[in-house]
């Protein structure tokens, strides 16, 4: 049985990921600090170790109890103005923890490292949708600290042949997201309509984003361990779509009809996001499969199985884009 370590295994995406390792018969730890993730999150009793990436030591001795074959990197701190607001902060989590990762994978004999990117490495861009091959250019600490890691899994390739897939993300949602990350978008109007309150959305609404279901980025993550070799994937549904388009998707699910309010855009706010899938469907042997009627639909039953645990409504949706 191959063993995966995966960080972040408690949060939105890695909890997912677990879920479908266990479910294809690899045996999982989770490394996970619960700042944001929570133990609820995973029914698996595989090994948990609850420290912080950050914590070389205590990286380490996950490590040698675990010995992983594989490790998929998902810890991070995830939301773009705290990186702005506490760029020293992102910087150990984001970078100091994944050159943790890549520091023991070498002593401890791990095969690849799979690792969490962001469309945010690419910045603005003039050509839609983005391709993998496009150059990078960061507008935050945060896509910087993404963009960083990236680097670094590429000369651990050089100099210690540990292989990397990196796999860029675009919009994830589905069940288990908070409303606190960014991103989070989908279910911040779920709990909207569910109390039938109003939702802000931010300039015209006519901004677009290319949404991803977290199903089908746990399948990604599961194809990038059967990868042979290393390499840079966009993980995306490659389909735009306005928030005036997923907002009224969602009230038409929800039967209802509150209008939302419109405020002035946020600064630095893309008008538009989208990247290109097509290398990771030719090479990965991967594709979405949800389509967004029913990765929405199943998002909102589970908002409305778990109405009493989420997040108060009232919070403004903060920038969709990571
Ligand atoms: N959600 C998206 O739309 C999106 C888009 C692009 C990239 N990503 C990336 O995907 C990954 C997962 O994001 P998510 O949306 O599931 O977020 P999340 O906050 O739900 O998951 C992150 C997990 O990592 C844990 N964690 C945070 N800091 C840690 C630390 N220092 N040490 C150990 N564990 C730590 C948290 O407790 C949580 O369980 C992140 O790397 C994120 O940057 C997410």
């Amino acid at each position: 049985m191959e063993k995966v370590l995966v960080t972040g295994g408690f949060g939105f995406i890695g909890s997912h990921i677990v879920e479908k390792l266990v479910h294809h018969n690899y045996e999982v730890a989770v490394y996970d600090n619960l700042s944001t993730g929570s133990i609820n999150n995973v029914h698996s009793k595989g090994l948990a170790f609850f420290d912080s990436v950050e914590d070389e030591g205590a990286l380490e001795k996950a490590m040698k109890t675990f010995k992983p074959d594989f490790v998929i990197h998902q810890a991070a701190q995830i939301s773009v103005q705290n990186s702005v607001s506490n760029i020293t902060n992102d910087a150990r989590i984001n970078i100091i923890g994944s050159t943790n990762i890549i520091k023991l994978s070498q002593k401890y004999g791990v095969k690849k490292i799979i690792f969490a990117s962001s469309a945010a490495v690419y910045g603005n861009s003039k050509i839609m949708p983005i391709p993998v091959s496009h150059p990078t250019h960061p507008l935050s600490p945060y896509g910087v600290s993404k963009q960083t890691a990236e680097e670094y899994l590429k000369l651990a390739k050089e100099l210690y042949d540990i292989d990397y897939v990196i796999l860029r993300y675009s919009n994830v949602y589905g069940p288990r997201q908070t409303v606190s990350g960014e991103g989070g978008v989908i279910s911040i109007f779920i709990n909207h309509v569910m109390q039938e309150e109003q939702s802000v959305i931010y300039g015209d609404g006519l901004q677009t984003r290319d949404f991803i279901y977290v199903d089908d980025v746990a399948s990604a993550n599961l194809q990038a361990l059967k990868y042979n070799g290393s390499g840079t994937f966009n993980i995306s549904s490659s389909t735009c779509t306005s928030i005036n388009e997923v907002f009224s998707k969602i009230q038409s699910i929800g039967k209802q009809n509150v209008s939302p309010i419109y405020q002035p855009a946020k600064d630095g706010d893309l008008k538009e996001s989208l990247l290109c899938n097509k290398k990771s469907i030719q090479k990965l042997d991967w594709q979405p499969i949800y389509s967004l009627e029913k990765g929405l639909t199943n998002t909102y039953d589970y908002y409305l199985k778990q109405k009493d645990s989420i997040l108060p409504s009232g919070k403004e949706p903060t920038s969709v884009l990571k």
